[in-house]
């Protein structure tokens, strides 16, 4: 079976790992410190925290902001369900607009005439590592006063023109599962140059306890979502070879583009504008009529692949009941729903692999075709 993803380990992150269970710390010491230090400095942030999960750091950037029941958070509904979530966690109210067809990213024409009194803030996804329309959605939220919460769980180190994504929000937020970019088994970064978000996110993910003194005083709601010293040493070490592996999975995406160039009925990934993508996932597109049965066929040829994101968040059945949502009510992200298909993608991909891939989705089409 060629899986769909697969974490790339090397001895220098068994070494750190190893490294870590024998000092006497196993949570909150010198690898944690590491780990946030390089983030801050290679994202180009000021501060950086590390939490247990991509999902715990959305949700820490959510209290941090102070939103709060009654507020509107204008958001997409094609994205991975924790960047919604995250919302309902406080009872903030997700306004969700509909993607662009080429970023896959709000589309900021829609942002803008979704804004109402009650919208604080804004919280764009850049998936499968394309970046979004982040500047435009950026001077929206200038204009308007609002904040923002940038997702760049799918995107570390991505860009877009002169600056990398993650450096737009007011917070950005990064999640290390082992499917992502780099991984730390679990875990998650949030990012912000406000020393007084940094301050709550600190305290907060440590049961809301007081940061000033040693003394167990609590003095907020918190949470466990620490990051324990295993999974920082592998994230940080991971981290050391950031831009060996963009390239790589950018040298993986072209590789396949070339071998799909003569298939016909595949749409495949592209770079929008002056965008530098760090790649997450090679997404193609096929018809829908088609997309199910290719799924089928391929597992049958020994090759992993996944509709993403499908269905799309408002069509989840908990969206669904609690909002009433339907089909047709975001057309863009309900066709993307239908056409994304992510074929295996990782940095130890063969060449040989990926041919058999091309060969797989080209050979299930024709047999599809003449069904
Ligand atoms: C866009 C997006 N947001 C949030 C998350 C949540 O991250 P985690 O799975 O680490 O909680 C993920 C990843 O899985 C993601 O892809």
């Amino acid at each position: 079976m060629i899986p769909l993803s697969q974490p790339d380990i090397d001895d220098r992150d068994r070494q750190a790992v190893m490294a870590a269970m024998q000092s006497p710390t196993l949570s909150g010491g010198p690898f944690l410190r590491q780990f946030e230090e390089e983030f801050a400095r290679r994202t180009g942030r000021k501060y950086a925290l590390a939490v247990s999960s991509g999902t715990a750091a959305l949700h820490l950037g959510v209290r941090a902001l102070g939103l709060s029941a009654g507020d509107e958070v204008i958001t997409t509904p094609f994205s991975f369900i924790a960047s919604a979530n995250c919302l309902l966690y406080e009872s903030v109210r997700p306004v969700f607009v509909d993607v662009e067809a080429d970023t896959y990213g709000l589309d900021p024409d829609l942002v803008a005439a979704a804004i109402t009194p009650s919208t604080r803030a804004v919280l764009p996804v850049h998936v499968f590592g394309q970046p979004c329309k982040i500047a435009d959605i950026g001077t929206l939220c200038q204009s308007h006063g609002l904040v923002m919460i940038e997702d760049a769980c799918e995107a570390l180190l991505a860009g877009t023109g002169d600056r990398l994504v993650g450096s737009f929000g007011d917070v950005a937020v990064y999640g290390f599962y082992p499917n992502k970019q780099i991984t730390s088994g679990e875990g998650g970064m949030l990012t912000t140059d406000s020393e007084e978000i940094y301050r709550k996110v600190k305290s907060l993910r440590n049961q809301g306890r007081d940061i000033e003194t040693d003394e167990i005083r609590q003095i907020a709601l918190g949470y466990n979502y620490r990051m324990s010293e295993i999974n920082a040493a592998l994230g940080g070490s991971q981290l050391q070879r950031i831009n060996e592996i963009k390239a790589l999975r950018k040298q993986i995406l072209e590789r396949y583009n070339q071998l799909f160039a003569g298939v016909a009925g595949i749409g495949l990934p592209s770079v929008v504008g002056n965008n530098d993508p760090s790649w997450f996932l090679y997404v193609v597109r096929v018809h829908a009529d088609v997309r199910d049965e290719l799924i089928q066929r391929l597992a049958m040829r020994g090759i992993q692949t996944k509709a993403y994101f499908s269905p799309p968040i408002h069509l989840q059945p908990y969206y669904r009941n609690k909002f009433g949502f339907s089909e047709g009510d975001f057309p863009v992200s309900e066709r993307l729903s239908r056409e994304c298909l992510a074929l295996p993608f990782y940095n130890g991909l063969s060449s040989s692999d990926q041919e058999r891939v091309v060969e797989g989705v080209s050979k299930s089409l024709g047999e599809i075709q003449g069904m």
